[in-house]
Order: structure tokens, then sequence, then C-alpha cells
């Protein structure tokens, strides 16, 4: 039991880390990768839209952070692979996975399609598994351990009309994670998930500015969309040292739109 003046209150320093986040060209994942730059990692930001990227890499290095600009496309296991070891080559060993990339295609489900069905799960679930096991094995095999922080939603474990198979994908990431929190405990590798609930960003702001989409935000206790940067503090408690002991975890952030 430490005495008061042992008490160090967090300051998230992530110096010396190497982030790498998926899907970093719009929306949460460009936010993350700023923020993660801005608390001292250096972060491989990725993604298929290599312009963006470019742009974010510039954006990095004019707060004096450091990013190296590769591009992934989490549906292709070759491109996950050569993108891991392009990170290491240009910053150095894998600490900090965001398995943040995901997609939705708008359809009902009595009408989604089986191409449109396998693209949701392609992405969202299969492209998470195969990044979040080159993470691991890349940790693994260096055995100083590692965050693996996947973007779920409170679609998995909340309903949200017209988003039935959004829904189950990122059901399966939360799985996923209480699953590799176990399996990679002893390995020393947290894996925890955030669980946001509407946030505006590219993937639904037309929505939000629809009649309807207004309509679903006065059903909130809170009557507002979320903010980009209200995931940060979540990000670098996960992403820092302050996250020793949580594993495993599903984290709802979404101002009670759940509840
Ligand atoms: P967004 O559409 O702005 O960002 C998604 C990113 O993933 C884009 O940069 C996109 O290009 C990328 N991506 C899609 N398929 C990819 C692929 N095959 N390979 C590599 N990158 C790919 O949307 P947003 O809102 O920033 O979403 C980020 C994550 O947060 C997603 O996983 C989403 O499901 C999740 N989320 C978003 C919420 C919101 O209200 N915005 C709420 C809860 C979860």
């Amino acid at each position: 039991m430490g005495d008061a003046t042992e008490i160090n209150l967090p300051d998230y320093n992530l110096t010396g880390k190497v982030a790498l986040v998926t899907g970093a060209t719009s929306g949460l994942g460009r936010r993350f990768s700023l923020v993660l730059a801005k608390a001292g990692a250096k972060v491989a930001i990725t993604g298929r839209r290599l312009e963006r990227l470019d742009e974010l890499k510039r954006e990095i290095e004019s707060l004096g952070g450091t990013a190296a600009a590769i591009a992934l496309d989490v549906t292709d296991t070759g491109s996950i692979a050569a993108c891991m070891s392009e990170t290491e080559k240009s910053l150095g060993p894998l600490d900090i996975l965001v398995n943040n990339a995901g997609m939705n295609v708008q359809a009902l489900p009595a009408e989604v399609t089986p191409e449109g069905f396998d693209t949701m799960f392609d992405t969202n679930v299969r492209g998470a598994f195969f990044m979040a096991q080159a993470a691991g094995r890349s940790m693994m095999a260096r055995g100083a351990g590692g965050r693996i922080i996947n973007i779920a939603s409170i679609g998995a474990h909340t309903v949200l009309p017209g988003l039935t198979i959004y829904c189950m994908t990122k059901a399966a990431i939360a799985m996923m994670t209480k699953s590799l929190g176990k399996e990679w405990a002893r390995k020393g590798i947290n894996v925890n998930a955030m669980c946001p609930g509407f946030i505006e960003t590219e993937l639904n702001s037309d929505w939000f500015q629809s009649e309807g989409g207004q309509k679903q935000i006065k059903t909130w206790p809170r009557r507002r969309l979320g903010l980009e940067e209200d995931l940060d503090g979540t990000l670098l408690l996960l992403a820092s040292d302050h996250g020793r002991f949580i594993t495993g975890s599903l984290f709802t952030i979404d101002d009670g739109q759940s509840l």
C-alpha cells in the first residue's frame, strides 16, 4: 500500500512506443493517429488512400511527431504482412495496434446481398482478426508485451435499427477481444475494445444530416452526437502504462445512447 506522496497522476506519455492505426485516412482513425503522436508515440498511419496518408503525415510532423504512411487493405493478408514489415523497418517493433478500419454496407436484413454481407465481415471481422494476429505474433516474438485496441461499437451489445449485419460484425469483435485478452494475457499483451456510440464522421454524416438522423438524435438522453475527441481519454488509458491491469474489457463510450 503506497502513501499519498507516491501517487503519480496519469500523464499518458507514449514516448519511445510504436503504434499502428488501421483506417487512418479519415474519422476516428485519423484522430487516434494524431492523439497517439501527440502523446509521443511514433505512428504507422495506414490505409488505402495514400494521398490522405501523406497529408496526415505532414500534419503529425508539423506537431513535432513522427509518422510513417503505409499502404494497407485489411481484407488482403498479403497487404497486412507487407504493412507490418514496413512499419517495423521504418519505426521499430510494434507496441500498440489500434484496429480501427471498418465499414457498413447500408442494407436492411431482408435485402442484404451475399456480397454486401461478405464485404462487411471481410473488413470488420476477418481484417481485424488478421491484423490482431500479425500484431500479436510480432509482440510475442519480441517478448515485450503490447496493446491491442479494437474499435467495436455499441452495436456489439445493442440492436441498432437497420444495422443488423454491422452489429453482428461488432459482436464478433467483442468476443475476439475477450478471447484474445485471455489467450495472450501471459504474453503481456493487453487486448481491449472501445464500443463507441454515434460520433459524427464520414461513415454516418449524411444520415445524421437527414430528417431521419435528426429524429434519431432526439431519442438519446442527451440529444447530441459524440465528437471525435470524446474517445481520446479511453484511447490513452488503454495505450499507456496506466492500462496495465485492463485486458479483455469492452468500454462503452456513448453518452448514454444505448441505455
Ligand atoms: P470512417 O469511414 O471515417 O473511417 C473508417 C476507415 O476505415 C476509413 O478510413 C476507411 O477507408 C477505412 N477502411 C475501410 N475498409 C478498409 C480496408 N479494407 N482496409 C483499410 N482501411 C479500410 O468511419 P469512422 O466513423 O471513423 O469509423 C472508424 C471505426 O469506428 C469503424 O470500425 C467503425 O465501425 C467504428 N465506429 C464508428 C462509430 C461512429 O459513430 N462514427 C461508432 C462506433 C464504432
